[in-house]
């Protein structure tokens, strides 16, 4: 008992959070009077400062964390108490504190519109505050319409249970005046359903109307919810947070307030632990275009040290061309895609393709082509090609029957290279005779590749010819040498 009464106590000071304690009332005219005399505290020594919400967005709040703040507080505070007046010597902030107190009233009537438009229990899980570890703790959240200015909000309570048919409610119970948006609230009992009340109170009185939120029940297992599926995620690219995706979650009056995500890619995996907020998504940041990811979400207890089994959602991130285009520098380069292969009387093959960007976003292509099945030569040929090409006539064997691998590579204006690949089979057809020789292709596969390669670029074509194309019009040399 003596620790629910520290506890309370501390409602009469700076409170970010309460408990529900039935038995206790504290006068609501007399606490409306202290949120106007904290509101002018609040007024003349707190400041708007801005702060980033869950999903990203920003708040702007009253600050009231300096010493001059504190100070004004307390001098609301001690003032109350008449008999201790005479003993107290009040100055500065504490002094002003003492008058706005002679200035707030039990009784102001209203004198604006209320920047809240709802109030509601945001989540729950087994309290970990000593002596209420049989009971639930949760925030509450106000709602705004609007930057709050120097508010408080005195906020009141009810409980009620279910039994014999009928519903047994308390009246309101006035818990605490607050400052915050954010309100905790510890000492909810398993199985009982609460109420919650906010009057809006700025430094001249009340603003607009009270407003309550639903009824909303408190679990009847000490055990921290496991969050229900199904995670949804939204992608998304801004100037601020580049590539970037919104996590849309579960978040109802029944699940955990605190939550720990792990975005995971093929090589890296980031964990970070959140309390949730107003907000309903969570932003996942510094991701990568055109990449695949997972995202595991588990409910975490109030200390953190137990976390729930996750649950899990795959996305693949904003794709680069559709930011900035086809083809853009800003964008890996993508392989060109529709291969499409002709064969020709005269025996050649006519290789087509789509090109990924437009020419003057091209170097160059090199064409490399391979037999690796059969009995022609096995050395690689590799060509050149010029940017706004799109097409390649190949020669085929005679009187042989071989399967080639066939790459077209597109290298991009500053020499990162994509490719893609097809595979070209030649048979001898049986019912024709040897001296027409028509060749069938058989396209069995197309692989498809992007390969991000700066430095390597040379490397790479080393690989297949003997040159490294390190000017264009060599490239240009080498492909009228080949025709
Ligand atoms: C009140 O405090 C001020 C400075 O803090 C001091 O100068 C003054 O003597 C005090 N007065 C009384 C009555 O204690
Ligand atoms: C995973 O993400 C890290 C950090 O953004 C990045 O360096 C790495 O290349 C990524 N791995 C894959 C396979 O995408
Ligand atoms: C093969 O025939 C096609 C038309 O069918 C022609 O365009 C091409 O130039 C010919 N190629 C050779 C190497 O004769």
């Amino acid at each position: 008992m003596n620790m629910r009464f520290l506890l309370l106590l501390q409602l009469f000071s700076h409170t970010v959070a309460f408990v529900v304690l039935p038995y206790i009332q504290i006068d609501f005219a007399h606490l409306f009077r202290v949120a106007q005399c904290k509101a002018k505290c609040s007024e003349k020594y707190g400041s708007p400062k801005h702060r980033t919400m869950l999903d990203g967005t920003t708040d702007e709040y009253f600050a009231i964390d300096s010493e001059e703040y504190e100070k004004c507080e307390m001098g609301c505070l001690q003032f109350q108490h008449r008999r201790d007046m005479k003993r107290v010597n009040l100055t500065g902030a504490t002094l002003q504190g003492a008058k706005f107190w002679v200035e707030s009233s039990a009784h102001a009537g209203k004198v604006g519109s209320s920047p809240i438009s709802s109030i509601e229990l945001l989540c729950q899980m087994p309290s970990a505050t000593p002596d209420l570890d049989d009971s639930y703790e949760g925030l509450i959240g106000l709602s705004k319409t609007r930057p709050s200015g120097p508010i408080q909000y005195v906020i009141q309570w009810k409980q009620r249970t279910y039994s014999m048919g009928k519903y047994d409610e308390s009246n309101w119970i006035t818990a605490s005046v607050e400052s915050d948006t954010m309100i905790k609230v510890d000492g909810l009992i398993p199985g009982v359903q609460y109420k919650f009340m906010s009057t809006v109170v700025g430094p001249a009185g009340k603003l607009g109307d009270t407003i309550q939120s639903e009824w909303a029940e408190i679990g009847s297992t000490l055990d921290v919810k496991i969050p229900g599926a199904p995670l949804v995620v939204k992608n998304g690219f801004t100037s601020d947070h580049g590539v970037m995706a919104h996590l849309h979650f579960p978040r109802t009056a029944y699940d955990s307030c605190n939550f720990r995500v792990q975005l995971k890619n093929g090589t890296t995996a980031i964990t970070r632990d959140i309390r949730v907020d107003l907000t309903h998504s969570i932003i996942l940041t510094n991701l990568e275009f055109d990449s695949s990811y997972i995202v595991n979400l588990a409910a975490l207890s109030a200390d953190k040290k137990i976390a729930t089994s996750p649950i899990s959602v795959r996305f693949n991130s904003f794709q680069c061309k559709a930011v900035y285009g086809k083809g853009s520098l800003n964008c890996a380069p993508e392989p060109v895609s529709n291969i499409r292969v002709a064969i020709q009387p005269n025996s050649t093959a006519l290789i087509s393709w789509t090109p990924s960007a437009d020419p003057e976003n091209i170097l160059t292509y090199a064409v490399t082509y391979q037999a690796y099945i059969g009995t022609c030569n096995k050395n690689p040929t590799t060509v050149y090609l010029d940017a706004t090409s799109d097409i390649y006539e190949m020669l085929l064997p005679v009187d042989q029957q071989c399967e080639f691998m066939f790459r077209i590579t597109n290298y991009d204006a500053i020499g990162r290279e994509a490719f893609a690949e097809t595979r070209i089979a030649v048979v001898q057809d049986k019912i024709f005779s040897s001296s027409t020789s028509l060749k069938t292709p058989v396209i069995a596969l197309i692989i498809s590749f992007s390969i991000l390669i700066f430095a390597i670029l040379c490397v790479a074509i080393c690989r297949c010819c003997t040159k490294c194309p390190v000017k264009i019009s060599e490239n240009k040399a080498k492909l009228t040498e080949y025709a």
